[in-house]
């Protein structure tokens, strides 16, 4: 049986329209100590501040639309299981729409450049194509990132570097496994900063979908090593 439990929240409020710079405000709640933060966040809104912008959708770890950081960590505020005292702020490094609403254009254009379908020498030809189980196996869990960018959020090196992030390189080693796909991934790769990535495996820590990225990153480095032959080990 979950028990009442006393919540303290201090959630960063940032309406750039209006407001010359972010404040903090706390808010009591009185909760259940199953309460995930995006429940603590939606009572909030639905009690205290009914102008708090916030993001969700699905609520079961799905969409990758709640990510704020709590505490100094980024999470999905609807897995993440709330404390006795939070400070909940926006994802960084992005812009703030409004209080916990951040800007994802710019970082979705890029994901979605990164994200390409196979590169084929030859046009697909339609119909389910032969892959061997346990590939196929590797790619669908490589292709489940939900896109939140809480690895990206949480990554030392995007935050000082020009980094686009753990994600991307995560999504770009799924293409350079698949085996139809002939892109380049490894100098896209390159491009888009990997080098700088700091080998710190916090983005695997933090992936809410259980994903690598870091090992994604440690296989696109022993390509380099191995001169461009690892890609489908
Ligand atoms: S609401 Fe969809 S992942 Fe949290």
């Amino acid at each position: 049986m979950p028990s009442d439990i006393k919540l303290r929240a201090e959630i960063r409020r940032y309406d750039p329209a209006v407001d010359s710079e972010p404040r903090y405000e706390a808010y009591e709640v009185a909760g259940k100590d199953n309460w995930r933060v995006l429940d603590v966040i939606c009572f909030i809104y639905e009690h205290q501040a009914g102008d708090l912008a916030y993001q969700f959708a699905c609520r079961v770890g799905r969409c990758g639309t709640c990510g704020v950081k709590v505490n100094g960590v980024p999470v999905l505020a609807c897995q993440e299981r709330c404390k006795p005292e939070m400070r909940i702020e926006p994802l960084t490094p992005f812009p703030v729409l409004r209080d916990l609403v951040v800007d994802r254009s710019e970082v979705e254009a890029r994901y979605e450049q990164h994200a390409l379908a196979p590169q084929r020498a030859t046009a697909y030809a339609g119909g389910p194509e032969a892959i061997e189980p346990q590939l196929a196996e590797a790619l669908c869990h490589m292709n489940s990132c939900l896109a939140c960018m809480v690895c990206v959020s949480g990554c030392p090196a995007v935050a000082e570097r020009a980094f686009d992030g753990p994600a991307f390189i995560l999504k770009l080693r799924h293409m350079a496994k698949h085996p139809a796909d002939t892109g380049t991934r490894l100098a896209q790769a390159v491009d888009a900063g990997m080098l700088e990535c700091f080998g710190c495996d916090l983005c695997t820590q933090l992936c809410p979908a259980d994903l690598s990225p870091a090992q994604a990153i440690r296989e696109f480095r022993r390509e380099i090593i191995l001169g461009g032959s690892a890609a489908h080990d």
